[in-house]
């Protein structure tokens, strides 16, 4: 009865972790790479008006996923908690989703190389009722400002808005924030400086930037610590900008200023 019990939670054990693979070679033996992604993130990674999830870096991992010669399997996982505990529990193999590297975060997984400039930024209502500006301005002590949940952006916000008197409003959902933003119910958004420009041209007039980024940062891809999935990262990384891909990925998803 009692080994009967055992065999059971083991088994239980096993299905919950089919995806863990901490290697190239438990990958290619299961033949398929687990991807989590939070597909909130045009032009990054979202759904598509067919469902399907797509976008810059989902084209990144169909390439990493191709290079070693397995399948994507892509698995939607809020921010908050694909970052870190998705990958540092092995319930996907990999991590794409904007992800900035940074010290703390390369503590506890691995990243590729970075492939991505960017920045965090204020995104207001069009117009800027709020009066929302960088370089800090005083307009905002009182407001509120909202954060996706372990984001560099609410990082940022509790190290820099904080302190000077600005209420932090959390959200799971970045989508959230937006419908939040739109609905003057926050005088800002922190987020990505390129999902800015993507909302401008989806929803014109919704949306703007408002004064400079608060900070700058890079994306990487996030794997398991020590993986040698990350050096494998790299080599596609590689192959995709001396062949000219990687331009062409940029050009199709990412909105030129
Ligand atoms: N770059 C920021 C970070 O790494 C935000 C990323 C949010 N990504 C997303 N798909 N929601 O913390």
């Amino acid at each position: 009865m009692k080994r009967a019990f055992l065999c059971l939670l083991t088994l239980t054990a096993a299905a919950a972790t089919t995806a863990h693979a901490t290697t190239v070679a438990e990958v290619k033996k299961k033949g398929v790479l687990v991807l989590g992604t939070d597909p909130t993130f045009a032009p990054f990674e979202f759904k598509g008006a067919d469902g399907q999830i797509q976008g810059f870096e989902i084209d990144l991992a169909r390439a990493v996923a191709k290079d070693l010669g397995v399948k994507l399997d892509i698995r939607a996982v809020g921010f908050g908690a694909l970052m870190p505990q998705s990958v540092t529990s092995g319930r996907v193999d990999m991590a794409i989703s904007a992800i900035t590297i940074t010290p703390e975060r390369a503590k506890v997984v691995s990243f590729s190389n970075a492939y991505f400039r960017s920045a965090q930024v204020f995104i207001v209502k069009g117009g800027n009722p709020a009066k929302v500006g960088w370089p800090w301005t005083a307009d905002l002590k009182g407001k509120t400002v909202g954060v996706q949940a372990n984001t560099t952006g609410q990082f940022a916000a509790q190290d820099i808005l904080k302190p000077k008197g600005v209420t932090i409003k959390v959200y799971d959902d970045f989508a959230a924030g937006l419908a939040d933003v739109r609905a003057g119910r926050i005088a800002a958004l922190i987020g990505d400086a390129p999902t800015v420009a993507d909302l401008k041209k989806r929803l014109p007039g919704q949306f703007e930037q408002a004064g400079s980024p608060l900070v700058a940062e890079d994306y990487g891809m996030v794997f398991k610590k020590g993986s040698d999935l990350a050096a494998a990262a790299n080599q596609t990384l590689a192959r995709l900008k001396s062949s000219g891909e990687y331009q062409k990925l940029l050009n199709k998803w990412i909105v030129q200023k």
